[in-house]
């Protein structure tokens, strides 16, 4: 498989199957995409791997206070700046129409988007998880290499006939995820990455997400001239 055919074929996966991800695989994988760039090659990514009982009894712990918190608890940080605006406002909102309309629920069944939301913190059903961390006096650019690292897990997750899905809303649990890892205090929690294989079956993996047209953020202009 080319990278090309990886980028394009990588997509966040909502639902998948109970097949178990190969440990050492696993572990391969989310070392060879250190080979991530970071500035300084600081490396800031933290990982905390979450398989077999350690994520059931997470999970379940979670979901004894999901009847409290149907939507999770506080985040730690905001996953969008507060009062989006324009264009990102349309095309976030543009994005949870389209899911929701893949699987089938109106926009005014708020119990159907609730729970399909909820689906987030059971990680989809996924077989293994990932929670990723960084260093809380990391700024903007340390932020940037973590994506960074994340992306190449996710090639690389495809490469292998694996499938993911970042999660950011795991801010939103961050005060169990610290109860119960062993997660030291000055590492904050950025995002959860389930990774299994893909129910090809459920019409939630069906649908992929449009991107903006390039010319929205691109100038070109130098390019087409030539
Ligand atoms: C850092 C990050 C966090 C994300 N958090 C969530 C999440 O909490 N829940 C979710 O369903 N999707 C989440 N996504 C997936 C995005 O919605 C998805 O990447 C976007 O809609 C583009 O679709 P695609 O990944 O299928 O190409 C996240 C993506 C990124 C990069």
């Amino acid at each position: 498989m080319s990278v090309s055919e990886a980028v394009a074929a990588r997509k966040s996966v909502r639902a998948f199957t109970s097949q178990q991800v190969d440990p050492a695989d696993l572990r391969r994988l989310l070392v060879d995409a250190a080979q991530a760039a970071s500035g300084g090659n600081v490396q800031p990514w933290r990982l905390w791997v979450l398989t077999g009982e350690v994520l059931e009894t997470f999970r379940a712990k979670v979901r004894g206070l999901r009847e409290e918190f149907p939507m999770g608890q506080e985040p730690e940080y905001d996953v969008y700046p507060p009062d989006l605006w324009e264009p990102y406002r349309s095309r976030r909102f543009k994005n949870g129409q389209d899911l929701y309309a893949a699987i089938g629920i109106p926009r005014e069944d708020k119990a159907g988007r609730r729970a399909q939301f909820g689906n987030n913190f059971d990680f989809f059903g996924a077989p293994a998880a990932v929670l990723v961390g960084i260093d809380r006096r990391m700024g903007p650019p340390q932020w940037s290499d973590v994506g960074m690292y994340l992306q190449n897990v996710m090639l690389l997750a495809v490469e292998r006939g694996l499938a993911t899905c970042p999660q950011e809303t795991w801010t939103s649990w961050h005060k169990v995820v610290y109860e119960t890892l062993d997660i030291p205090e000055d590492v904050m929690l950025f995002c959860g990455l389930a990774i299994g294989y893909e129910d090809l079956e459920h019409p939630i993996n069906t649908w992929r997400s449009d991107r903006a047209d390039p010319s929205e953020w691109i100038d070109d202009a130098t390019l087409r001239a030539q």
